[in-house]
C-alpha cells in the first residue's frame, strides 16, 4: 500500500465517520498480537476495527500462547488465520522472519505493527498523514509537494519509527533530512541508502539549524534495546527557546511514548501536533483495515 491510496481512504472516512457511521468491516474479525509493550498502536487498531463495525480478539502476552512451548511465531500466525480476517503484530524479531517463505502464504492479510527495532511502517502513515493536513494540500495535490526540510531527532540505530518514517518520506526526494543521533554515540540509520538529501547533524548543527526546519521529530531513546548503554547523557531536549527560534507554521511531531525530549509542559504549544498524530492513528488504520478487508 501506498501512501497516496492511505491518504485518499483516509480522508473519505475522517468525514464518514461520525458516530459509528461506516460499517463496512461488519462480519470481519481483526486479530492483534503484540507481544512487546504498546499503547497506541494496539488500541488505534483496535479502535478502528470497532469503528468499522467489526470485531476484534486480542493476545498480548507471548507467554500464554503456545510460542512458550516451542511453536514458531510462523505456525501461530497460521493458527490465528483461521480465527480472523486479518491480524497485526508486533514482535521483535525482524518482519523478513515471521514467515518460512513467501507472505502469500498466509491466508488473511497480515500487518506489521513494529518489528523490533526495525519497521514501523502504518506509524510512517500515520506520520505522512498528519504532516500533509497540518501543511494543507488539497486532496488531489501530489503527496506533500512542497519541499519540507524535516529535522529528525531520535535514537537512530534503534527507532524503528524512525526508519520507516525515512523509508516512506526519502521517495519525496525534493525533501531535505536532518538526522541527529540523540545517544550521543553518533550512529546512523542503519540500510539508510546514502542520498544527496539526507545529512547527519552534529549538536552544534541542530541547534544552529533549528530555524530552518518544517518538521522537527522527536523519539525516545529506545532504552529498552539497550540494556544500561543508550545515552552520554546529553540528550537534546526541547525548549521554548527552540519553539521560539522555529518558524511560525513549523511542527513538531512525536510517535509517542514522549520522555525527556519533548518536556510536558511544551505539550499545549500549537506546534506540538502529538496528540494529532494519536487521533490520526485511528483513522489511518481504519483506512488500512478497510482496504485490507474490501
Ligand atoms: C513507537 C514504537 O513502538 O516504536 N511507538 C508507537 O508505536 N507509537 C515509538 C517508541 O516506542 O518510541
Amino acid at each position: 500500500m501506498d501512501a497516496e491510496a492511505m491518504r485518499g481512504y483516509t480522508f473519505a472516512l475522517r468525514h464518514s465517520m461520525k458516530g459509528y457511521g461506516c460499517e463496512t468491516c461488519e462480519n470481519c474479525v481483526l486479530a492483534t498480537l503484540f507481544f512487546e509493550p504498546s499503547t497506541r498502536t494496539r488500541l488505534s487498531f483496535e479502535s478502528a476495527m470497532i469503528r468499522l463495525g467489526g470485531k476484534v480478539i486480542s493476545a498480548s502476552d507471548s507467554n500464554n500462547l503456545s510460542l512458550t512451548k516451542g511453536e514458531s511465531l510462523s505456525d501461530t500466525l497460521t493458527a490465528v488465520s483461521y480465527y480472523a480476517d486479518v491480524i497485526a503484530v508486533r514482535a521483535s524479531v525482524p518482519f523478513k522472519d515471521w514467515f518460512p517463505s513467501d507472505l502469500k502464504c498466509f491466508r488473511v492479510p497480515i500487518i506489521n505493527a513494529g518489528d523490533g527495532s526495525f519497521n514501523h511502517p502504518t506509524q510512517a502513515l500515520l506520520d505522512a498523514y498528519t504532516i500533509w493536513r497540518h501543511y494543507g494540500f488539497s486532496q488531489k495535490a501530489p503527496f506533500v509537494s512542497q519541499p519540507l526540510v524535516h529535522c529528525i531527532v531520535g535514537d537512530l540505530a534503534k527507532s524503528r519509527a524512525i526508519k520507516s518514517y525515512l523509508e516512506l518520506m526519502t521517495r519525496q526526494n525534493n525533501h531535505t533530512f536532518n538526522l541527529y543521533d540523540n545517544t550521543g554515540q553518533g550512529n546512523k540509520v542503519e540500510n539508510l541508502p546514502a542520498m544527496d538529501n539526507v545529512n547527519y547533524l552534529t549538536r552544534n548543527q541542530l541547534e544552529h539549524d533549528i530555524s530552518g526546519v518544517d518538521v522537527l521529530y522527536l523519539n525516545r531513546i529506545q532504552s529498552e534495546r539497550w540494556g544500561g548503554k543508550e545515552s552520554t547523557g546529553d540528550e537534546f531536549m526541547l525548549t521554548g527557546n527552540h519553539i521560539m527560534k522555529m518558524k511560525n507554521f513549523a511542527m513538531v511531531l512525536n510517535p509517542g511514548p514522549r520522555r525527556e525530549e519533548l518536556p510536558v509542559h511544551l505539550t499545549n504549544q500549537n506546534c506540538i501536533k502529538m496528540w494529532d498524530q494519536v487521533e490520526n492513528g485511528v483513522f489511518l488504520r481504519m483506512a488500512i483495515l478497510r482496504k485490507l478487508l474490501e
